[in-house]
């Protein structure tokens, strides 16, 4: 019998206090109204300081285990999908496996920044349809406002916390995972592009790093842009020939959540309509590795994405990193 890997259940969680933007125009020397038009978000979730990734994506895992009607103890593997991780090592993967008692599980963290989630669904994929596991949690999480450097406003009004999971499960049925595609550049791994320079074996953390905020996300916001508006329409159609699947019978498509104009562009490039794209960006701002799940999970809890719906995932980030995912629910 041919195998495939569904979603059994999702999860999200977002810390409760909330970041405005006037809450930043305290801050830096922006305005709501150059946030809103420039970028669409209006507020974003900030943990408190005692708060790391795990904490969040222990959250988001119980409720998707509890949706998936499973027991922690049923998980063969755990991913998650970070560049805020709790710690260098051990994996936050680890701390995820003690925090929700999935005793029987190997556990590792995946780095391929906001792509990181379905660079996990991707490789849960693969091990499911090849009858190596049958039950794999997938986490993306952040902790975004502890690498913001909040005195620059280039970077400091865009990014926001929270965490997102899914429980894939093997199946015989005809649903779930129907094509996924992952992809990356390394020509653009360029710390000035899109990284953080320091707290790695190539720049240790020094006082002098931490003085000029080498520690802290540097990014060239124009040139993700247009990167972004080409490479997800690129990643998605991938996935739509791959699938055999006309654009036309997408029933939501989710993006990477950064920016509403990168997000309109993708839809309109591959033609989608603007109902059928699911937007959350103006609550969370950009959660990185948990974007995408957060909005799954927020599109089945509102019925927005339904059992039978065709739903397109699609993504990029630091690396360059991209991805796509096409699932039948
Ligand atoms: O997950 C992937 C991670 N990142 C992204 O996806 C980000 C992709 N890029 C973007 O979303 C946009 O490029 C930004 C929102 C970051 C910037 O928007 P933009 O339309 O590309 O603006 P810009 O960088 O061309 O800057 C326009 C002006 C500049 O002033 P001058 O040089 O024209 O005087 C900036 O200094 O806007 C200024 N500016 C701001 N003004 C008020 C930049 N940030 C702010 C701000 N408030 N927060």
């Amino acid at each position: 019998m041919k195998r495939y890997a569904t979603i059994a259940g999702t999860g999200s969680y977002l810390p409760e206090t909330i970041l405005t933007n006037s809450d930043l125009e305290k801050m830096v020397d922006t305005s709501d109204e150059w946030i809103r038009q420039r970028t669409g978000i209006v507020e974003r979730r900030i943990a408190d300081d005692d708060v790391a990734t795990s904490d969040l994506s222990v959250h988001a895992s119980r409720l998707a285990i509890k949706n998936a009607h499973i027991d922690p103890i049923d998980i063969e593997m755990i991913l998650v999908a970070t560049v805020t991780p709790d710690t260098v090592f051990p994996s936050t993967a680890c701390y995820v496996q003690q925090g929700i008692g999935a005793k029987n599980a190997s556990a590792m963290d995946i780095s391929a920044a906001c792509a990181g989630f379905l660079y996990g669904l991707d490789l849960a994929n693969g091990l499911i349809i090849s009858g190596q596991y049958n039950t794999i949690l997938v986490v993306g999480g952040e902790v975004f406002n502890k690498i913001v450097d909040w005195k620059d406003r280039n970077t400091c009004v865009l990014f926001g916390d929270g965490a997102g999971a899914a429980i894939v499960q093997a199946t015989e049925e005809p649903k779930g995972i129907i094509a996924s595609y992952i992809g990356s550049d390394g020509d653009y791994a360029d710390i000035n592009l899109l990284g953080i320079p320091a707290g790695g074996s190539r720049m240790p953390v020094t006082s002098e790093a931490i003085d000029n905020n080498l520690n802290k996300i540097q990014m060239n916001g124009r040139e993700v842009f247009k990167l972004g508006v080409r490479l997800m329409p690129e990643a998605a159609q991938r996935v739509l020939r791959k699938a055999d699947v006309s654009v036309d019978d997408i029933d939501l498509l989710i993006p990477h959540q950064a920016n509403l104009r990168i997000i309109e562009a993708v839809g309109d490039r591959l033609g989608v309509p603007r109902e059928k794209v699911y937007v959350n960006v103006d609550k969370y701002g950009n959660t990185s590795a948990a974007t995408v799940i957060i909005a799954l999970d927020e599109a089945i809890r509102q019925g927005r994405a339904k059992p039978g719906d065709l739903v397109l995932l699609v993504t990029f980030g630091a690396g360059l990193t991209w991805g796509s995912t096409l699932l039948r629910l």
